[in-house]
């Protein structure tokens, strides 16, 4: 079962998973950090920019979920943007050692596998940062995704497009197709951690941890998966109907168990 972590606020949430970051690229060097996008895991690198100055994160490793097919990678809303805005200056990692997808028209065909062997050279990812959108998807696999997926290119829905526009001046202007590592990628990671605020995830959030296995609700993938940490606020948490054992349990964590 996963472990559900409910914080106050995206701020004590971004503390919590940037702590337990910043121990694990202590004790290894060579971790391999998975990368989400959005403004969930914003408060994460935030927070992780102050706890690593002075670490020597130079074979840090990173691989982006997703990212935009046809979008212009110099564009500042494609993800290859945002992760060395907002992961890779900050943090000082080499630009060399972090992955995002390559979502360019012309390499479409083959970009799936190479990032499958780029992910799997490199040993496979150690933590994977989640954030979940309102269609319960991770990364970007939409409803109806195969658990058994890897990484190719899917088709947004309309609401994703929706819920992305205010990152662009228009909803046209956001992309219809993305290339996203799929769920069966995701569960190959070593540890799973899942964040959302706000009460827009809180049916996601629901199904996610307490719902059916279904590819509907595609991050119910997680449930599959042996060790997994979701980290969430009030709002988020408010449709949980289990919500109360999972403060106990927290409250009640024994100090030799790591998150
Ligand atoms: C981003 C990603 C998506 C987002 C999700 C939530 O790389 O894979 O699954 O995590 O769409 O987005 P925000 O955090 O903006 O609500």
């Amino acid at each position: 079962m996963a472990e559900v972590v409910i914080v106050p606020d995206s701020a004590a949430g971004g503390r919590l998973v940037a702590e337990l970051i910043s121990r694990r690229i202590r004790t290894n060097p060579q971790f391999v950090l998975g990368l989400a996008t959005g403004s969930t895991p914003m408060p994460v690198y935030q927070r992780l920019s102050a706890l690593l100055a002075g670490v020597d994160v130079s074979s840090v490793r990173g691989f982006a979920l997703d990212e935009y097919v046809g979008i212009d990678p110099a564009h500042s809303e494609s993800y290859r943007s945002v992760i060395r805005r907002e992961v890779v200056e900050p943090l000082g990692l080499d630009p060399e050692l972090i992955h995002v997808p390559d979502g360019s028209v012309d390499g479409i065909r083959t970009a799936g596998a190479d990032y499958e062997a780029s992910i799997e050279e490199a040993g496979g990812v150690d933590l994977q940062i989640l954030g979940i959108g309102t269609t319960g998807h991770i990364g970007f696999n939409e409803p109806g995704s195969s658990f058994a997926s890897l990484t190719r290119v899917k088709t947004l829905t309309e609401q994703t497009r929706r819920d992305n526009a205010r990152f662009f001046d228009s909803l046209e202007e956001v992309p219809r197709h993305c290339i996203t590592q799929g769920l069966g990628t995701i569960l190959r990671a070593r540890h799973l951690v899942m964040l959302a605020f706000g009460d827009g995830k809180a049916a996601a959030v629901a199904g996610a941890v307490e719902g059916p296995l279904t590819a509907s609700l595609p991050a119910s993938a997680i449930q599959l998966h042996e060790r997994v940490t979701v980290v969430i606020d009030e709002a988020a948490a408010s449709r949980l109907r289990f919500a109360d054992y999972y403060r106990h349990a927290y409250a009640n964590k024994p100090d030799w168990q790591e998150l």
